[in-house]
């Protein structure tokens, strides 16, 4: 634990509530907020004390995975984080990567060998079957987003525990609120169990679209288990198709 009150999940779900809660007044028209009605002018601050106001982060919105303002503030508040023990195998924190308002995000498992080492998500031999799958929908890697459970390496491989998935979630709750994508591709058990709360078999969830906070959510087999077993690849394909439909694509082939 880090001791840090800024940086726990209860802040991270703050963060996203007030997001959510800006937003809503920005779409109804709120141009100004104040807490104290009108603005008063404010007298300019002398340079050494407005530099003093300003927060500093370790992060930036160069960083992977935190490509907007509200996407940021999660990864600030995640920090150099020690809330279970994945952290101390860990190479690096894997947060996310892509567009940070994506109107597609896919969610899955954790971070393998090689995602631990580059910080970023899906880079190994899953990976490359993700981009392909993303690619043979009609989107680039970098129009979508993509997201996982657990932002650190199991072990091993290992599936993420249930103390790691529960330490893990409210971030990945945050960023999904962040993003606001209109649809979720959950990649295996791990992320459509975490998200819709649904320990049916994958094999039975797979290809009907699912709700998650008002976001269509189409669960869906993960890359890793598509190398292992090649001839699920037709029926990922065809769950991605549906994908494809609710935006308007048509499959490679068929014109458009
Ligand atoms: N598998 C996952 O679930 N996520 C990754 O980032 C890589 C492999």
């Amino acid at each position: 634990m880090s001791g840090d009150p800024k940086s726990s999940p209860e802040a991270a779900e703050l963060a996203a509530e007030a997001m959510r809660h800006l937003w809503w007044l920005r779409d109804a028209g709120v141009r100004e907020l104040s807490p104290e009605g009108p603005r008063r002018p404010v007298p300019p601050a002398a340079p050494a004390a407005a530099a003093a106001a300003v927060p500093t982060s370790a992060y930036s919105l160069a960083d992977k995975g935190c490509g907007s303002e509200p996407l940021l503030a999660i990864r600030t508040s995640l920090g150099e984080c020690q809330r279970c023990k994945l952290h101390s195998g860990r190479t690096k924190l894997v947060f996310g990567v892509g567009d940070p308002s994506a109107q597609l995000l896919f969610v899955g498992e954790g971070p393998g060998a090689d995602e631990d080492l580059q910080g970023e998500p899906f880079v190994g031999r899953a990976g490359q079957l993700l981009t392909k799958m993303i690619e043979a929908m009609g989107f680039a890697r970098s129009e979508v987003h993509i997201a996982n459970v657990v932002k650190c390496r199991p072990p091993g491989n290992r599936d993420p525990e249930p103390d790691e998935i529960e330490a893990c979630e409210p971030f990945l709750k945050a960023q999904i609120a962040a993003i606001r994508p209109r649809v979720i591709v959950a990649l295996g058990r791990f992320a459509v169990q975490t998200l819709l709360r649904d320990t049916t078999p994958i094999s039975r969830q797979r290809g009907r679209w699912r709700e998650y906070e008002g976001v269509k959510l189409m669960p869906t087999f993960h890359p890793a288990y598509l190398l292992r077993n090649p001839p699920e690849k037709k029926a990922a394909w065809e769950d991605l198709q549906l994908v494809m439909k609710e935006f308007g694509k048509l499959p490679p082939g068929r014109g458009a």
